[in-house]
């Protein structure tokens, strides 16, 4: 039987009232295809089946030396880019699947349309867009690989200054393109995460947002934190899977901690906020476990400020 996504779920998942929640949100949840079926018993066990043979098989881990990979990746939408004379579609990384089992509500799913979990994430993109950076004036996204999401946040508030950095020079290329040709106001600046420049200053009443980058730090993001904390940005906004967030106890959430453990993604990043919030230091606004790829919840929305 079809169920469907619609405003008040997505409302319970960012924990905001209805009234609270953006008129243009609203219109894409109705302009999408949010309907989905929950999977048969034979469909589910072989889900779980095809996630554990995926763990029990060789999985690439991330780190230090996937800056290649990275570069490599992001050079090849920006030929396609060139190639097709600044088509924005161009710059939507190419790792998000079509038509896979999605992980939702504590269970996993089968969406009906193709695009269901690009079109997820756009929702909750403009929802941060429009919740949490209205009034800000900069906007820094660390690791942003293509600057698709700046491009978004570009199209709803285009006075706004925005910086995208990462370790791939052909990211910066690519925002150097948008800028020249297509006349963003976003900047392109070499950063690595690993060993943040700090001369690199945020300017004052800026928010900073990453997603999927602090993903492939594993426990080493203690340097960005300090980073992060020393700037004193208006506000962080992270859309990254946490570990802290998964409950062991659960099978369904026992295999994505294996999975993160196995390809040695984020750990132990929401658990030194909560030390820090503790110290008096910093300010956690919300945990937000929103929807998940295959494997993990990808895009759980974690928003914090410095005091
Ligand atoms: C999964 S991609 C996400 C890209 C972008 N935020 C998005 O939503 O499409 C991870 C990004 O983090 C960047 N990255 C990974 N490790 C990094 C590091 N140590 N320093 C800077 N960027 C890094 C990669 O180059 C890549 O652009």
């Amino acid at each position: 039987m079809n169920k469907t996504i619609g405003i008040e779920d997505f409302c319970r998942l960012l924990g905001t009232k209805k009234d609270r929640f953006p008129k243009e949100c609203k219109q894409l949840v109705r302009d999408y295809d949010f309907t989905y079926s929950q999977l048969s018993k034979e469909e589910r066990d072989n889900t779980l089946l095809r996630v554990i043979h995926k763990l029990n098989g060789e999985l690439e881990l991330s780190g230090q030396h996937r800056q290649q990979c990275w570069e490599d990746g992001w050079s090849e939408n920006l030929n396609e880019f060139i190639k097709a004379d600044y088509d924005l579609n161009k710059l939507v990384p190419k790792f998000v699947k079509l038509n896979e089992v999605i992980r939702y509500n504590g269970d996993y799913i089968q969406p009906n349309s193709a695009k269901f979990e690009s079109q997820f994430v756009s929702v909750l993109r403009t929802f941060i867009i429009y919740h949490f950076f209205s009034d800000l004036d900069n906007v820094y996204e660390y690791g942003c690989g293509t600057a698709h999401n700046l491009v978004e946040f570009f199209r709803h508030y285009p006075d706004k200054d925005y910086y995208g950095l990462d370790w791939a020079s052909s990211s910066q290329r690519i925002i150097k393109l948008l800028r020249v040709q297509l006349g963003m106001n976003i900047f392109g600046q070499h950063f690595n995460l690993y060993s943040p420049d700090k001369n690199f200053k945020i300017k004052e009443n800026s928010g900073v947002i990453t997603v999927g980058a602090l993903e492939q730090m594993g426990e080493s993001f203690m340097d960005f934190l300090d980073y992060l904390l020393e700037q004193k940005p208006s506000l962080c906004v992270h859309m990254e899977t946490t570990y802290e967030l998964y409950d062991q106890n659960n099978l369904f959430d026992y295999l994505s901690v294996k999975y993160l453990e196995k390809r040695g993604y984020l750990k132990g990043f929401l658990k030194r906020l909560k030390e820090f919030e503790s110290e008096g230091k910093i300010l956690i606004q919300g945990t937000h476990r929103t929807f998940g790829s295959l494997f993990h919840d990808g895009y759980t929305i974690l928003v914090w400020k410095t005091l």
